[in-house]
């Protein structure tokens, strides 16, 4: 049987990470042309003619720590949007591979998977019922170019949360044939939070957060993709280097630094 690792696009597992200039706190860095002076105006702790943490790690601890899980279960997003465009790059082969959905859900998805070439199988949530999940035609309709399927919970836009019994039939359904992607942008306004459990549990479950809703930072554009290590590893290189900007670093960890006392 095969594991999530396989499903991956084989390109990634081959690629070898981009291997940025040596990051040196303090040092202005002339093997990666930064200028040595400051821009007008620039009050920053560290300047911003200097590039940011090619992997903010200071951040993402930060971040592992706020969610409760460990630093190499979390990859650091602009956004949660961009997580979503990640994770379809990473699994779907243009013109091959397809995501599944379950409308009515948030339109994203749809946007990434066209973006990359990916087909879209739509399973409707069971209106009659109250908009529950049907994990058993997902199931039944899954096929070996099907790679994903998102899982919005709480719902955008019906609002209603899938219970975790419900996630976890899906997630073991497709053990080795699919990854479930669990979007808890609103988990905070839920009774309860599965991440934890759901991890433990199932190797092909990703759960994606972001601070711009319950945090009110939706301007920062923070998101985390978190799931097992070495899934996180792999889709991470594919994300460039120095793409989280020093100011939304500093940003986050003093907003989070703040919830934290409050
Ligand atoms: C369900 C859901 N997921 C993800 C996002 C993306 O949020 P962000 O990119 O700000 O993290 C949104 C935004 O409205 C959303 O409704």
């Amino acid at each position: 049987m095969s594991t999530t690792l396989d499903l991956l696009r084989p390109e990634l597992s081959r690629l070898k990470p981009y291997k940025p200039a040596d990051y040196v706190g303090g040092c202005i860095r002339l093997n990666a042309n930064e200028t040595p002076w400051r821009p007008p105006g620039d009050d920053s702790r560290d300047g911003l003619n200097r590039y940011p943490d090619p992997r903010p790690a200071e951040l993402a601890a930060q971040l592992a720590a706020h969610y409760g899980v460990a630093a190499d279960m979390l990859l650091v997003t602009r956004g949660s949007s961009e997580a979503i465009d990640m994770l379809i790059r990473s699994f779907c082969r243009a013109g091959r591979d397809e995501i599944v959905l379950c409308p009515p859900t948030f339109g994203m998805y749809e946007f990434y998977a066209q973006i990359q070439g990916a087909a879209i199988r739509r399973i409707p949530l069971n209106r009659d019922q109250g908009y529950t999940l049907p994990v058993d035609e997902i199931c039944a309709q899954w096929t070996d170019c099907s790679k994903l399927v998102f899982v919005c919970s709480p719902n955008n836009p019906t609002g209603n949360s899938f219970p975790d019994s419900e996630v976890e039939r899906l997630a073991t359904g497709l053990a080795g044939r699919g990854v479930v992607v669990l979007d808890s942008a609103y988990v905070e306004f839920a009774a309860s939070d599965p991440l934890h459990g759901m991890l433990a549990r199932h190797d092909n479950v990703v759960v994606l957060r972001t601070l711009s809703k319950s945090l009110s930072l939706a301007g920062i554009r923070c998101g985390s993709m978190i799931g097992r290590a070495p899934l996180i590893e792999l889709i991470g290189r594919a994300l460039p280097p120095y793409c989280f900007p020093t100011t939304s670093q500093v940003a986050v960890m003093r907003c989070l630094g703040a919830e934290a006392q409050s």
